[in-house]
């Protein structure tokens, strides 16, 4: 569990670099990194200058927190975040959101790309994350609770906040974009799962399935934050389509998809 002292230097660290108070937090994931350069008078601050930020290095991520404008709402974003099959542990991954959540932000938009398990949807579309599934077993918030930070047993019956879900329902008819809405699970990774796997993760009641998300998501309601998660489905999950599936793929879908990502969040942001 985080240290109070820890999240106060890397608060006061980053408050040194700029004056916005931050109202949204939002957290980019593999080739969704481009939304970061739509903000405003933004002030860039590498992860690794940060106290207690630790370094991440997985590809198509740039590592640094950019605070500024956007949408009329000032905003912390990471672009880039800590994986857990990097080999960082669920501390250190979720680390960011609580410096975050001191920063000022009473909402977390995180984001990802996953494959599809659901057969009715495709690549390249965006699915709105109603509920997860924690597929690996282990919980950020196991050890002692910090009581500072929330509550020892907190309730994970709406993980999600469903008027966000609904305004991001709204936006994206309103705009045109297909959002589909379904069930993340998280898988640890680094291996993408087997066709056995998915069609496991699909009986179990996952619509997609990915290596992040869930740990934050769980930090930031143990933090008393609202969270709205966007995941872009870059490929079809494992054993669906007869054929392997890649990095490089998904890294090219995610940034196909990346006009209509940063359409959605922005109109989203205007509205919550
Ligand atoms: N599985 C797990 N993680 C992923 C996938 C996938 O199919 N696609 C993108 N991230």
């Amino acid at each position: 569990m985080h240290k109070t002292a820890e999240i106060v230097e890397a608060k006061n660290y980053i408050l040194s670099k700029t004056t916005a108070i931050p109202e949204i937090g939002i957290i980019l994931g593999s080739g969704l990194g481009g939304l970061a350069d739509e903000i405003e008078n933004s002030v860039v601050i590498p992860y690794e200058d940060i106290p207690f930020f630790s370094k991440s290095d997985a590809v198509g991520h740039a590592n640094e927190l950019v605070i500024g404008q956007l949408e009329g709402k000032t905003v912390v974003a990471m672009k880039g975040r800590y994986h857990f099959y990097e080999g960082y542990s669920l501390d250190e991954v979720t680390f960011p959101v609580r410096v975050m959540k001191a920063l000022g932000i009473d909402k977390l938009v995180v984001t990802n790309a996953c494959g599809a398990v659901n057969t009715d949807f495709n690549p390249g579309e965006l699915m709105l994350i109603t509920d997860h599934l924690n597929l690996v077993g282990i919980n950020p918030l196991i050890g002692k609770n910090n009581d500072d930070l929330g509550t020892r047993f907190p309730d994970a019956s709406e993980v999600y906040n469903k008027e966000l879900r609904n305004t991001a329902l709204q936006v994206a008819k309103e705009h045109n974009i297909t959002l589909r809405e379904g069930v993340y699970g998280w898988w640890s990774g680094p291996v993408y799962e087997t066709p056995a796997e998915i069609r496991m993760i699909r009986i179990l009641g996952g619509d997609a399935v990915g290596m992040s998300t869930v740990p934050e998501a769980v930090v930031a309601v143990h933090a008393g934050l609202k969270v709205l998660g966007i995941s872009c489905l870059t490929n079809m999950a494992s054993g669906i389509l007869d054929e392997p599936l890649s990095h490089e793929d998904v890294i090219a879908v995610a940034a196909k998809s990346r006009d209509t990502f940063i359409h959605l969040i922005k109109n989203v942001l205007k509205e919550i």
